[in-house]
């Protein structure tokens, strides 16, 4: 789905496909060095964080694993710890990994708070953070992200993964949605 056949649901296009794919290839330039000679696992958090794994992945040179877990959201009010349910949850023992978690965005940060939390008890050998996209102004917790994408405002944001009741998800783009649509 592109931007141009949306137009009246959007104000405006924050990251551009384009800018999307340049940014991936120099994180993923930073990756290979970073992990030169281990094996990385991907951890990628469903949904939102499909098209940045797919495309982080392949742009990656060597092999590297995939897994994914899903987690409910939190509560409004309520705190990171014992609040995130796993929905679905890793295939993979992290015992001695180096593992990567791969997120679309860093909201309020209560999710990967929680989710470096629950990873690191199982005894990976490295814990760091991949996120297309933070909104700093958002931040409840501080977050320490090791591969950052693009800092944006506090706005709704959709696209590249991100959705609104799960649709555009699929728009090649991430904009703000217009507040006609969800208001
Ligand atoms: C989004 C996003 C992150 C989380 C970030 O997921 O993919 O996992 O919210 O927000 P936080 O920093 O405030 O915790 P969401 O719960 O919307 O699920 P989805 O990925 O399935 O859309």
């Amino acid at each position: 789905m592109d931007s141009r056949e949306i137009e009246a649901d959007l104000t405006e296009v924050l990251v551009t496909e384009q800018q999307i794919r340049d940014k991936l290839a120099e994180l993923a330039r930073r990756i290979e060095a970073d992990y030169e000679g281990r094996d990385l696992l991907l951890v990628g958090v469903l949904k939102g964080a499909v098209m940045v794994m797919a495309d982080l992945a392949r742009e990656l040179k060597p092999h590297v694993n995939m897994d994914w877990m899903a987690v409910s959201s939190y509560g409004a009010g309520t705190t990171s710890s014992g609040v995130v349910k796993i929905l679905k949850d890793l295939d993979s023992d992290l015992s001695g990994r180096d593992v990567l978690i791969v997120e679309d965005i860093i909201d309020s940060g209560l999710t990967l708070s929680w989710l470096t939390g629950n990873l690191a008890s199982r005894g990976a050998a490295s814990i760091e953070i991949c996120a297309l996209l933070r909104k700093p102004d958002a931040a409840k917790v501080e977050i320490d992200v090791k591969y950052l994408g693009f800092d944006i405002p506090n706005q709704f944001v959709v696209g590249y993964g991100l959705d609104f009741a799960e649709r555009y998800r699929n728009l090649r783009d991430v904009a703000i949605l217009a507040p006609h649509v969800y208001s």
